[in-house]
């Protein structure tokens, strides 16, 4: 990582390690009275954002202060983005500020990856469009590790909106630089059979009970409505078809953990039993997004 942080799939293994290993020390503080350390004082994050979010923009924002910058928010609801900006134009401004590193989150797929060809600021990616959600995989694979000795071997059942997710991009990219057995799981539709060249390792069914059978990890997709034209199956047969429930995470590994990057739709891809189950690590992700992005964020501040 050189600038900023584009996506996983330029990232060599040892560097995900250092992360991860970064994100472990930052983890207890997050359980501590006093949060901050004052490692990074006087540098300034900016946060924009021209698509909806709310755990992925506060944890880059606490991270930012926890580390001791300074941390503002653009949203492009309310900014001159919405008086018909270019995006070049209104990161050049940001730039212009001074600020140490700007996390962007686009709707377009490269939008990141073109600012930081035309700006000298480090840029970090928190989602483009559905191509890739980097700190979003390292979250998920800190909460893998938190839970089991290594990635390596283990078999991963990613389930749902595959076509539409930079958050399974990711992880598909991440975990397959680990040697993970990785099943793609959703509808025909959504889960395309080139998916399965994308990296070593990856296979998939369309039959939930198949992924299912003997999985370790269970990752759990949102139905991605707004990237999308056609009108999607009822939210029922959904369910019926590629929802998980207690019935059918029977069939995991009697220890396997549910996760979720958020936002759920209960009853929807997963029952509201199991995401309040104790199998579910989903609120243990959330937490852990803020050590990983701490830890992303001090390497692009060094
Ligand atoms: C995801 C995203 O925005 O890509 N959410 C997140 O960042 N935790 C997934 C989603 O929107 O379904």
């Amino acid at each position: 990582m050189t600038k900023g942080l584009l996506d996983i799939e330029a990232l060599a293994r040892p560097e995900i390690e250092s992360l991860l290993e970064r994100a472990k020390y930052f983890q207890p503080l997050q359980q501590m009275r006093d949060k901050r350390l004052e490692l990074h004082v006087g540098r300034l994050v900016v946060n924009l954002f021209f698509e909806s979010s709310t755990r992925t923009r506060i944890s880059f924002e606490i991270a930012a202060r926890r580390l001791g910058a300074d941390a503002v928010s653009i949203s492009s609801q309310g900014s001159s983005v919405s008086k018909g900006e270019t995006l070049l134009d209104t990161v050049s401004t940001l730039s212009a500020m001074r600020p140490d590193a700007i996390v962007m989150r686009h709707a377009a797929s490269g939008a990141p990856h073109f600012l930081a060809r035309h700006l000298p600021i480090p840029i970090i990616n928190a989602g483009d469009g559905q191509h890739e959600h980097p700190t979003q995989a390292l979250l998920d694979a800190r909460t893998i590790l938190d839970n089991r000795p290594s990635l390596e071997g283990l078999r991963v059942a990613i389930i749902g909106d595959i076509l539409h997710s930079r958050v399974a991009r990711s992880n598909i990219h991440l975990l397959s630089k680990f040697g993970v057995d990785l099943v793609l799981c959703g509808p025909a539709p959504l889960v395309p059979q080139e998916l399965k060249h994308m990296a070593p390792g990856v296979t998939i069914t369309h039959d939930i009970r198949e992924a299912l059978r003997e999985t370790d990890i269970i990752m759990m997709l949102r139905v991605q409505l707004e990237r999308q034209n056609e009108t999607s199956f009822p939210a029922g047969e959904y369910s019926r078809f590629y929802g998980l429930r207690a019935d059918n995470l029977a069939l995991a590994k009697p220890d396997a953990i549910v996760m979720h990057p958020g936002p759920m739709n209960r009853g929807r891809e997963i029952s509201t039993e199991v995401a309040d189950s104790s199998r579910s690590v989903i609120l243990s992700q959330v937490e852990n997004g803020i050590a990983v992005r701490m830890a992303v964020l001090e390497k692009v501040l060094q």
